[in-house]
């Protein structure tokens, strides 16, 4: 089968393109997916770069998200039939294993994936709607939805809202009924911002955003919960991270689920407890995010913002546009 290949950890020319590598075969449990569509993720620089503490085994085909057609049944699967519209969990809540990651992903025709991990897709769904949510769109839905509980009428201030989760943050966000201001480096994303719904655009490369949050809602107090904003997402960390407890009001919250620049950035705990500030951490997503976020896409209240659609064999270009800082939204695989 045709699929994007990476031998080794580095630097992207890592990331390979092979038109025979090895058909998958279902082990027991197991099905074969016809992949329909694949999302990146930030996470797929990682992984081809090199993580601490996590051994990808070699060769790995990428790709965490995918959605697509059952095309082969392994021993003992039931319940599924071939030709089934499915939605692969990226994580198999039992064993521990990522797709792309620790097993095989989606860049590529075909996909082996445990049947415990599918989850069946609505006809009015898409291929490249569904496989733009999980990761991205899950991570984002428990950060907001499930633990940051984010509420109408809250101004929420989102970092790297152009990207893949920053994107589904200011979705979300907007739905719950939210004053959203978003940040991005370029006017190009903040005009796609601004079509998304966001109330406020930030170029925060021109700009200090957290200044933009003074003047506009004034400083934060300790005597009352005015001044600054309710909830800021960052998943960025880096010298965004000090930055952003400025910007919050008392008992504001401050979401994060990742660190795209640095994650042991300087802090400043004076702020945490002056302004008695909570810390929200969210790890992926569960199965609840995803059907949450599937019937609303189904419904028509959600609509994934996706970038591009490229063919398999330009999905090292699909990982050069997230690692250059070239995206708006998701860019989809479709093999
Ligand atoms: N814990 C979890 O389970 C989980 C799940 C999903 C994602 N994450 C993490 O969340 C972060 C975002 O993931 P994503 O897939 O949404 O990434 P993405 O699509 O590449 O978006 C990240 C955005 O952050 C902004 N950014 C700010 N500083 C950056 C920098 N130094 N390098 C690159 N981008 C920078 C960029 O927008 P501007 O250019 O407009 O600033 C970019 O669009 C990543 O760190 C990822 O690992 C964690």
């Amino acid at each position: 089968m045709r699929a994007a290949v990476v031998h080794r950890h580095g630097e992207p020319e890592e990331l390979g393109f092979e038109a025979a590598f090895t058909d998958p075969t279902p082990a027991p449990g197991e099905v074969v997916i016809k992949v329909g569509a694949c999302s990146l993720n930030y996470h797929d620089v990682f992984t081809r770069r090199g993580m601490p503490g996590i051994k990808v085994p070699m060769p790995i085909i990428m790709g965490l998200d995918l959605a697509g057609e059952v095309a082969e049944l392994g021993p003992g699967v039931e319940g599924w039939s071939i030709g089934d519209r499915v939605l692969v969990d990226p994580t198999d809540w039992e064993d521990g294993t990522l797709m792309g990651e620790t097993r095989h992903g989606g860049l590529a025709e075909y996909c082996a994936v445990n049947a415990r991990q599918l989850i069946r897709l609505d006809d009015r769904v898409s291929f490249a709607d569904a496989a733009a949510l999980p990761v991205a769109y899950g991570t984002a839905h428990r950060m907001m939805i499930t633990n940051g509980r984010i509420a109408a009428g809250e101004k929420i201030v989102v970092l790297g809202a152009s990207g893949g989760v920053g994107t589904c943050c200011v979705l979300l966000a907007k739905l719950a009924g939210a004053e959203v201001v978003a940040c991005a480096s370029s006017p190009a994303k903040l005009d796609r911002l601004a079509a998304m719904g966001a109330d406020h655009l930030v170029n925060y490369v021109e700009e200090d955003w957290v200044a933009w949050v003074r003047s506009h809602y004034g400083r934060p107090t300790r005597l009352r919960a005015e001044g600054g904003v309710d909830v800021v997402v960052n998943f960025t960390g880096g010298d965004t991270w000090a930055k952003s407890l400025r910007a919050l009001r008392l008992g504001g919250r401050m979401l994060t689920c990742g660190a795209t620049a640095g994650y042991d950035p300087k802090t400043d705990i004076r702020y945490i407890w002056t302004y008695e500030l909570d810390i929200k951490g969210s790890n992926g997503w569960r199965r609840e995010d995803l059907t949450g976020l599937l019937d609303l896409v189904a419904d028509g209240r959600l609509k994934p913002e996706i970038d591009s659609i490229l063919p398999l064999e330009e999905a090292r270009e699909g990982v050069r546009l997230l690692e250059d800082r070239e995206v708006m939204g998701k860019v989809i695989i479709q093999p």
